[in-house]
């Protein structure tokens, strides 16, 4: 008997499901391991399956997961019918091909960002989906989960900014070394955009529940001179609203500093800034005035953070914190940004969907 499970209205394939659990695989063993609390955490969901083309890896992370099957291979483990949900957390170029696998052998997908590298990357996504309509997918695209931004948004939402009009964001990486010296920088196409920026472009999205409909961005390479990196390691943009609503992202890879979200949200009445200990919001414009401090968390949560939300989606017809539509859409103004660099122009956001 095929079970069916209620998702914002659309009905979703629980055939998988049938002995009683959602069988989950992890492709990639990075921050891919991280993703397994995520998936505990739900008692009819568990993890029988990893993956990682490094054998030492593989059995590193084995021991601490006994009694899962283990694959060199991702084709092996999206091979395998009893999987019936899949973390991909492998390299940036990979995610492409292994989400249409995935895809095509009916399996759900918890895909780390980016989804893909490429607007027609992207479009053969959405035609597998379009075909494979129980299919659920999402992204870990983290910072909606922190319990800051989270409170903000909420505030927002009550209307405690008055009516926002500029928003702005930074990706601060503080990890030049990652992009030098690891896999991002040895791959033959690696964007900061897609690799960091994707987290700003949907957090201030969300935060003000609105579209980014323009661009325009410039760059350079300058921390990464000489290193071999055929890519910008800074790229500033100018974003536009559907609203109204102004922007500014920078996404920062050669900053001497920590990693940090530098985010500020301007409304008529009242002002945010995020700060490492806390945020600031300012409701007058007084110098003597103090800043309320918001205490909340930040991050305050794993990298799983984003995966109980996603699995209740699919198993409990709940909503999840980022659906299909929020992926499609932080990474379209993504290619927006990556586009205006390279073509020095100013691209309008295709939402054709
Ligand atoms: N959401 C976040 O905050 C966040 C944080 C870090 C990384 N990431 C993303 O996660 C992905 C992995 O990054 P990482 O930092 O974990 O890298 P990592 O190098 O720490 O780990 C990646 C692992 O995946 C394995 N791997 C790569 N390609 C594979 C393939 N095709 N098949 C099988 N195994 C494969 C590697 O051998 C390695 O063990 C990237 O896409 C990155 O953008 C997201």
């Amino acid at each position: 008997m095929r079970r069916t499970g209620a998702l914002a209205g659309k009905s979703c394939d629980l055939s998988v499901y049938e002995e009683g659990t959602l069988k989950v695989g992890i492709i990639g063993l990075g921050v891919g391991e991280a993703h397994i609390p995520g998936y505990a955490k739900h008692p009819d969901c568990s993890l029988i399956a990893l993956c990682d083309r490094d054998s030492d890896r593989l059995k590193a992370v084995a021991e601490r997961h006994p009694e899962t099957r283990l694959y060199n291979h991702a084709e092996d483990l999206l091979s395998d019918s009893e999987i019936g949900i899949v973390s991909i957390a492998s390299y940036d170029e990979n995610h492409f091909e292994q989400v249409c696998r995935a895809i095509s052998a009916g399996k759900h997908v918890f895909v780390e960002k980016p989804l893909c590298q490429s607007a027609e990357e992207m479009a053969e996504i959405r035609r597998l989906l379009s075909a494979n309509p129980s299919i659920r997918l999402s992204s870990n695209l983290s910072l909606r989960s922190y319990p800051r931004f989270t409170a903000l948004r909420s505030a927002i939402a009550d209307g405690e900014f008055g009516e926002l009009y500029f928003l702005e964001g930074d990706y601060n990486y503080g990890r030049l070394s990652k992009l030098l010296d690891g896999w991002r920088g040895k791959q033959s196409f690696y964007s900061i955009v897609l690799g960091g920026g994707v987290h700003i472009v949907d957090l201030l999205m969300w935060l003000a529940d609105d579209r980014i409909v323009e661009v325009s961005a410039v760059g350079n390479a300058i921390c990464s001179a000489d290193s071999g990196f055929g890519n910008k390691d800074m790229v500033v943009a100018i974003l536009n609203f559907e609203s109204g609503i102004v922007g500014k992202l920078a996404v920062n890879f050669g900053c001497v500093m920590p990693h940090f979200h530098r985010v500020s949200v301007y409304g008529t009445e009242a002002t945010f800034e995020n700060r490492p200990d806390a945020g600031l919001r300012y409701t007058s414009r007084e110098p003597s005035a103090v800043p309320a401090r918001i205490e909340m968390p930040y991050p305050g949560v794993e990298k799983h953070g984003l995966i109980p939300s996603f699995v209740a989606s699919i198993l409990g017809g709940e909503t999840t914190l980022v659906d299909e539509k929020a992926v499609f859409d932080c990474m379209a103004v993504c290619f927006g940004i990556e586009q205006a660099v390279t073509e020095a122009r100013i691209v309008k956001i295709e939402y054709d969907y």
